[in-house]
């Protein structure tokens, strides 16, 4: 039911490809792919060429996390290029609707992203639309930050809204939380509604930490925490 999604935001560049099999082979289950643009976030990483070269090294889902604005061009981009999930924020489509279409339509599962000051209501009338929410815990744009408690109160609203809904529907939605997640904090997160996780910098420094670049413990830290809820 817990999905771990490693984001490669902050693996060793050098050696990207066996980062991802590293993480993959400790028992992560997705790959978290940031795209950032610095026009939409004050940052920039890494687009489909990159998402195009580590499809052939995994089967495990790949999840486009869009920090862009204009959103629509650079979909069907992921898309060809092998992306499973494209998550994006609304302030970066002037309509949602349109936008989670096209990613559908492309053959990719379709989200929002809510960053921390974004209000829920957005997801009101695109439910249908939607495979995933994902809940931003910090401002969007980097790498290793703290966790915003106000999340979450956050995550609870959200989750309250995707029960109703899969109630209603008999279809799941997943509830992703991206930012500051950690071995002390992650069990707190999943509580409040979280069945999601994105970890960058707890994942991947703990690895480089060992020198040997395993993942096994921190995967296994993790997943120990989860166990407790
Ligand atoms: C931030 C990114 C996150 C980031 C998380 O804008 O969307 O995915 O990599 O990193 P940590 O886990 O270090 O907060
Ligand atoms: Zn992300």
């Amino acid at each position: 039911m817990y999905i771990i999604a490693p984001s490669i935001l902050s693996a060793d560049f050098t050696r990207l490809g066996q980062e991802i099999t590293d993480v993959l082979a400790a028992g992560a289950d997705w790959i978290h792919f940031d795209v950032m643009d610095n026009h939409y976030v004050p940052n920039l990483t890494i687009g489909p060429l990159v998402c195009e070269a580590i499809r052939p090294l995994t089967t495990a889902m790949i999840d486009v996390h869009l920090m862009v604005k204009p959103v629509d061009r650079i979909v069907p981009d992921f898309a060809r290029a092998g992306a499973n999930i494209v998550t994006f924020h609304p302030e970066g489509s002037e309509h949602l609707d349109r936008t989670l279409s096209l990613i559908r339509e492309s053959g990719c599962q379709a989200g929002l992203v809510f960053n921390p000051a974004t209000p829920l209501h957005h997801m009101d009338y695109v439910m249908d639309k939607l495979d995933v929410v994902l809940l931003m815990s910090v401002n969007p744009g980097f790498g290793g930050q703290n966790f915003i408690p106000a999340t979450l109160a956050k995550l609870k609203a959200a989750r309250a809204r995707i029960d109703a809904y899969q109630r209603e529907s008999g279809r799941p939605i997943r509830l992703e939380v991206d930012g500051g997640v950690k071995v002390d904090n992650i069990a707190q997160i999943a509580r409040a509604g979280a069945d999601t996780f994105v970890a960058g910098s707890a994942v991947y420094c703990a690895g480089k930490d060992t020198d040997a670049h395993r993942y096994d413990s921190i995967i296994a830290a993790l997943r120990a925490e989860l166990a407790t809820v």
